[in-house]
């Protein structure tokens, strides 16, 4: 099929390109807003906007960098034939100028979208003030940050890291210490960790013997030991294991994101709780993808009303700058001390800045409702539009999580709303379309997503 054939006749989202430059962008900012960003970023919105570096390089189009790259990049990554290079709330648009409409947000980090005025505010004006001192000195926006996450969780104190599986790896030594500090007397403190089926919790060593997909596990193998991996939602497997008492901690998203967009059940993350309390365990909630306003909620375990000893985040915490996090109670952080854990470049002020920003306009009122209603939306639409397929299993999610569940693998529909100018991701088995778009999008744009997901469909039968 020519997927150009998907392409709705009257696109919102009409290619601004000019065919004589291919590489010049047409931004439609009015021209107050076009000085303001210009002034930021001290770009000239009329040039060429490919990276500077291209051109010396001899790249130019889509096709030459990935060419290149291919040639001197490890290859890690299977990634999608796009090379993007700039973005404008939750539009993007490519070295050719095609224009994309952003349901993924850099896999649910772009919270804010991109290039939103109060972010690149924010970061310009810390980065001309202090980019980075190290954890040797004390810096103000890292404290503003940690105050903040504070206030509006159920912590009372913070870690700053990296990323995601950072913050992860930073939980688990937490906890081991934790069981060592409140048990001195116990020649075995509790080591292990539960972690659940579908979970995904990074890729370093630590976390990724806790993620439960063998495939990135066996290659690199021994990974840390000691990872009981038990059945999402089910209640009495989970009781029976933590009951135990060698677990030092059990690992949970109370949404998961990689997965295939699993929700828990209030019964299945409240005997967790119970359970950890008598076993004395820690529970710890992994919020890294779903966490942040995502669900509708600032935190997702406000939807079920269980509160985790720790939580990790990362994801959308900076708006697009490599951030995480690992909040928890004071009894937990009473365990911790001087050099025990630490990183060079966690909670640097630019990025805790950026945060401050990222953290303000979520909390602002009306934001989280709007996120609530918005993902409501979506849902409904998708139902309606794509429910009478027969390859369409569920549409599920919380928010603006939200995943459709095929019976066949979803790459090719991922691939033909690319070619329609709708970024998607995968999730599950492969067998799932991952919506995790910026949450300030708007209605309209979510009904484009809707109707290029729908006008898709039909590849899934000519594969
Ligand atoms: C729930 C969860 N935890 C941890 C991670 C790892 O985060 P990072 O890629 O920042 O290391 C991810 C990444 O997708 C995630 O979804």
């Amino acid at each position: 099929m020519n997927p150009s054939s998907l392409r709705p006749t009257h696109s919102p989202f009409p290619l601004k390109t000019n065919p004589q430059k291919p590489f010049l962008l047409r931004l439609n900012f009015s021209p107050r807003r076009r000085t303001t960003i210009n002034s930021c970023l001290n770009l000239d919105l009329e040039q060429p906007t490919t990276a500077p570096n291209s051109e010396k390089l001899g790249l130019g189009s889509s096709k030459d960098v990935m060419e290149m790259e291919a040639k001197v990049l490890v290859g890690t990554y299977a990634r999608s034939p796009v090379v993007l290079a700039t973005g404008k709330g939750c539009k993007v648009w490519d070295v050719e100028g095609r224009e994309y409409l952003d349901m993924a947000a850099g896999i649910a980090v772009n919270a804010l979208g991109h290039g939103d005025e109060e972010w690149l505010r924010a970061v310009t004006e810390q980065a001309g003030l202090l980019t980075h001192v190290s954890n040797v000195y004390y810096s103000i926006p890292q404290l503003e940050l940690a105050k903040r996450l504070v206030d509006c969780s159920f912590a009372d104190r913070v870690f700053f890291s990296n990323t995601g599986t950072e913050a992860n790896e930073a939980a688990i030594k937490f906890a081991r210490k934790f069981q060592r500090f409140s048990n001195p007397d116990n020649k075995q403190p509790a080591t292990e960790f539960i972690s659940f089926t579908n979970s995904f919790h990074g890729r370093t060593m630590g976390a990724l013997a806790l993620t439960s997909k063998v495939q990135y596990r066996s290659p690199f193998e021994p990974v840390m030991p000691g990872v009981t991996f038990l059945e999402y939602g089910n209640i009495e497997a989970a009781r029976k294991a933590i009951q135990h008492g060698k677990a030092a901690a059990v690992f949970v998203e109370p949404i998961q994101g990689e997965g295939g967009i699993h929700s828990a059940t209030k019964e299945f993350l409240q005997s967790l709780r119970v359970a950890c309390d008598d076993a004395g365990a820690l529970l710890i909630f992994d919020e890294v993808q779903c966490g942040l306003g995502r669900t509708g909620y600032l935190w997702a375990h406000e939807a079920y009303g269980v509160y985790p000893d720790m939580m990790t985040l990362a994801k959308p915490l900076a708006g697009g700058l490599p951030i995480g996090a690992v909040l928890m109670t004071e009894r937990v952080a009473a365990a911790v001390n001087y050099g025990d854990h630490g990183s060079t470049f966690a909670g640097s002020p630019l990025v805790c800045k950026a945060a401050v920003a990222v953290l303000d306009k979520i909390r602002k009122p009306g934001f989280l409702s709007s996120v609530s209603k918005k993902g409501q939306y979506l849902k409904e639409l998708l139902v309606q539009k794509m429910q009478g397929n027969a390859h369409v299993n569920e549409v599920r999610g919380l928010g603006l999580i939200v995943g459709v569940e095929l019976d066949v693998p979803a790459a090719p529909l991922i691939n033909a709303c690319r070619n329609s100018g709708v970024l998607v991701l995968v999730a599950g088995k492969g067998n799932v379309v991952r919506l995790v778009p910026p949450l300030i999008i708007s209605e309209q744009e979510l009904e484009h997503a809707a109707n290029i997901l729908a006008g898709c469909l039909t590849v899934l039968d000519s594969n």
